[in-house]
């Protein structure tokens, strides 16, 4: 049973954290959506190794959900969760607030973002990296940590957290912390939860085949024809569609045409109603 204490209200929220700065305490917050694994623990305990004090919030963002997508369904598994969080012993605080604290009636602000977001993701999901944006910076604002730490799971997610934050002059440092992967390989994600087991096995390939292209991309093979034959591979294996498979600069997510500088694969594809995502460094 949980013992730790959820902060509804960003006054409240404010009030907690103000004795803590003025002692001089490091603050670290960790942003989440709840449904808690083993990937967002991690995040906790690099957090706790950086901070003295772990703020860890959850949010299903209705904002960076489209209409037809799964906020209804969305995994809310507070009461876990609190207790995950209570287990790891470094969490100090959680912040859960409702819709209307972070939507108030009449809330009409919203973030627009370019650079790291276009493409990829953006193509896909259109709104979802102004609706991330403008939640974190409101997370950011209201908690005012000095380290704020995001997965690489959510590659791109990460890059234009890190831009937004630059932009807007937050004080906050923006960290990434490496995926989170099961023995199969498949990254953690809290939406796996709704593949069925023979999706669940066909899931398992999309890391191997990422895997397979960043050797070749390695070996100097030409990048636009592993971007094809991954897609072909994932297709293969099971995906019923593939949304992108690409292989990028890996701090501007521009396209590149050989391996020159620091590179990343970036792949989406769904199974049944499920999109996963995945990425790796070349
Ligand atoms: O990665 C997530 O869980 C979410 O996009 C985030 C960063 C918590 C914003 O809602």
């Amino acid at each position: 049973m949980s013992t730790l204490q959820i902060t509804p209200s960003i006054s409240q929220l404010r009030r907690q954290l103000t004795p803590w700065r003025d002692e001089g305490e490091q603050v670290a917050l960790v942003p989440t959506m709840g449904a808690l694994h083993q990937g967002h623990l991690s995040l906790v305990r690099q957090a706790s190794a950086m901070a003295q004090r772990v703020v860890v919030s959850i949010f299903v963002n209705p904002a960076q959900f489209a209409p037809h997508e799964d906020f209804a369904a969305y995994p809310r598994t507070l009461k876990s969760d609190c207790d995950k969080l209570a287990d790891t012993g470094v969490v100090d605080l959680i912040f859960s607030p409702p819709p209307e604290e972070m939507y108030p009636p009449g809330f009409a602000t919203g973030l627009t973002v370019g650079g790291p977001a276009l493409g990829l993701e953006t193509d896909f999901r259109p709104h979802f990296f102004g609706g991330v944006a403008t939640v974190v910076a409101k997370l950011l604002i209201a908690a005012m940590p000095h380290v704020a730490i995001f997965g690489e799971k959510d590659y791109q997610q990460l890059l234009v957290i890190r831009r937004m934050a630059r932009d807007l002059g937050l004080a906050t440092e923006i960290i990434g912390a490496p995926i989170v992967r099961e023995p199969d390989g498949l990254a953690l994600s809290s939406r796996n939860v709704y593949l069925s087991s023979n999706e669940r096995m066909i899931a398992g390939t999309l890391n191997k085949i990422l895997a397979d292209a960043c050797n070749q991309v390695r070996a100097c093979g030409p990048i636009a024809e592993i971007e094809k034959q991954s897609t072909n591979a994932l297709l293969s294996a099971g995906f019923d569609s593939v949304d992108y498979v690409a292989i990028r600069d890996a701090q501007t997510l521009a396209p590149i045409e050989a391996l020159e500088q620091p590179a990343r694969i970036l792949a989406a594809a769904k199974i049944g109603r499920t999109r996963l995502i995945d990425n790796m460094s070349i």
